[in-house]
């Protein structure tokens, strides 16, 4: 077996903290083994304009605790097409680059996905998407801090809702997922939890609204992912207000300052292990897989499998929320 000696990193598709935790790691783990490391800036763009530079252990340092991304990221239209990822593997070719390592959600796992398939470069993905919608992975980095985020924002909202009596529907990130809705909702008290995979209907809501009523609730927090219905929390605030005068109501929607901030503890523990783990399995032969961890465990799934395989929210939890929001 050939070890890989030149690895190239990046990040891609929506940033999410913890990649630069995750990048430290893969980077001093390269130079751990006496290999290369190479950072690509600016996602799969980067790697299409050969935007790509040799890193050091030393270029790493001090972004363990810092948000966003070093390397920059990109959704990048150029490397849907094949033309586009035949020019990103000549980039690579032609600087004697033998692996990847993609840090990103299931776009861009995808992305690393492709490259092996159609290249024969060995891949490994690293889940990193606030959004928490991968399989293969208990989380993936980046979602305990953006659920940290919400919580506070939703704690406050809280205050100010229970002063006047008032409904409020607060948007949280997730286009196609309402993973981080139903987790902010159990850890704020909320009354329902609306999210694109279950898809209570207005109709479930007013009667939890009616119930809250009867049994003398002053305040109301209803958490809305992004992806619910037409146009998440604005549509829904705006039928709920036309079907019912129960409680006055309003709507906050939280937007990308869930994507940003500090890492949290796990976040930075969950990346470094990642990190370290993507690393490893190059050095074991691996290829066109994603690393996780499972109850503690490292685990590897195929990029495909992570990608394509649906996400189930988790029934306990939504059974808590109906539960404690008596
Ligand atoms: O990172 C994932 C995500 O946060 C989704 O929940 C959201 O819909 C999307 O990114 C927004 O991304 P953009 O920054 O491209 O608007």
């Amino acid at each position: 077996m050939n070890q890989p000696s030149k690895i190239a990193v990046l990040t891609s598709g929506g940033d999410a903290p913890g990649m630069n935790a995750a990048l430290r790691a893969a980077v001093r783990t390269i130079s751990w083994h006496k290999k290369l490391a190479y950072g690509v800036y600016r996602g799969y763009d980067g790697l299409i304009s050969n935007d790509i530079k040799y890193l050091d252990a030393r270029s790493v340092n001090h972004i363990l605790g810092r948000g966003g991304t070093m390397l920059k990221s990109a959704r990048s239209e150029g490397f849907r097409t094949k033309e586009g990822r035949q020019t990103a593997f000549d980039n690579l070719n032609a600087q004697g680059i033998d692996s990847l390592i993609v840090i990103g959600g299931d776009g861009s796992l995808t992305g690393a996905h492709l490259m092996h398939e159609e290249h024969g470069i060995p891949t490994i993905g690293i889940p990193a998407t606030i959004d928490n919608d991968l399989m293969g992975t208990d989380e993936s980095i980046g979602f305990d801090t953006a659920l940290n985020t919400a919580v506070e924002a939703v704690d406050k909202i809280r205050d100010t809702a229970a002063s006047h009596n008032r409904l409020f529907l607060v948007e949280v990130m997730g286009r196609n997922s309402g993973e981080i809705a139903l987790a902010t909702g159990i850890a704020t008290g909320a009354l329902a939890v609306m999210t694109p995979e279950e898809d209570l209907s207005v109709d479930d809501l007013i009667q939890i609204l009616e119930r809250g009523r009867r049994n003398k609730k002053t305040s109301n927090i209803v958490i809305v992912a992004e992806g619910y219905g037409k146009n998440g929390a604005e549509d829904l605030g705006r039928v709920i207000q036309k079907r019912t005068d129960l409680y006055e109501t309003k709507v906050t929607v939280l937007g990308h300052i869930q994507r940003g901030g500090q890492p949290s503890v796990r976040d930075r523990l969950l990346a470094s292990e990642l990190g370290h783990a993507a690393v490893e399995a190059l050095m074991n032969g691996k290829k066109d897989i994603m690393v996780g961890l499972k109850q503690s465990n490292i685990e590897h799934i195929p990029i495909l499998e992570a990608v394509q395989s649906k996400k189930y929210l988790n029934p306990n939890y939504l059974q808590l929320v109906k539960e404690l929001s008596i």
